[in-house]
């Protein structure tokens, strides 16, 4: 058997999935201490755990540092990693959306200003619909570039609604669901395949089973 080496996205998200995998059998001493530590083995050989930031899963999975790991549907679509995707976990669930002042319709005639952290997603949206757009890239309180005037609307999660309604913003169109996804590195996937599939099986199932 070949270890397994899991890249997790610390957090609340990490913190759920983790606990699903411990219930499955992969549990590893110390993972929910609280210690600042980033790396934890367990001394059967089944896995090794890195607690990284959301938005990085893709990048240790694809470079073959991690052999799978979890990571949002957004993460997925901004970065285009070459990496299987195995299972959606159905956890997470949030949209991604355009977002707007409550009531104001951005002027049609002018490049649409658009402040976002997912550059990638906003400009193949509109792409799409042929329309002109100043992306305006931040990396966090989106919601304020349109409040302060900066932007015409933004592009950002939509989870509970709560942080646009306290904000006077409103949802303008849907752009897709997401949710967390099990992912895998190419190849891991033919070289630890039974470890991997194993996993990935033991997951679907008991996703599948919660629904
Ligand atoms: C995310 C997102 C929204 C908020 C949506 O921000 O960017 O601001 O959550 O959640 P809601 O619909 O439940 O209010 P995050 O908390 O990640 O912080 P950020 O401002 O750093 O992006």
């Amino acid at each position: 058997m070949q270890r397994l080496n899991i890249a997790l996205p610390k957090g609340r998200l990490g913190e759920k999935v983790y606990a699903l995998l411990e219930n499955l059998g992969y549990g590893c001493p110390g993972m929910t201490d609280g210690t600042r530590k980033l790396i934890f083995e367990d001394e059967g050989g089944v896995v090794r755990y890195f607690w990284v930031k959301p938005s990085d899963v893709d990048i240790y999975v694809e470079r073959g540092a991690a052999d799978i790991g979890i990571v949002g549907r957004d993460i997925l679509l901004e970065h285009n990693p070459d990496v299987y995707e195995l299972v959606d976990l159905g956890f997470g669930k949030c949209r991604m959306c355009v977002a707007g002042v409550v009531g104001e319709t951005p002027n049609p005639n002018r490049a649409l200003r658009v402040a976002t952290k997912f550059a990638g997603i906003a400009k193949e949206h509109y792409a799409a619909k042929s329309r002109e757009i100043d992306i305006i890239k931040l990396s966090g309180s989106i919601e304020l570039a349109p409040i302060l005037g900066m932007s015409d609307v933004i592009v950002d999660i939509v989870e509970t609604g709560s942080t646009l309604k306290e904000n006077n913003l409103e949802v303008k169109e849907t752009i897709c669901d997401i949710s967390a996804r099990l992912i895998a590195n190419k190849a891991a996937y033919r070289f630890k395949n039974e470890e991997v599939a194993a996993l990935a099986e033991k997951i679907r199932k008991a996703v599948a089973e919660n629904k």
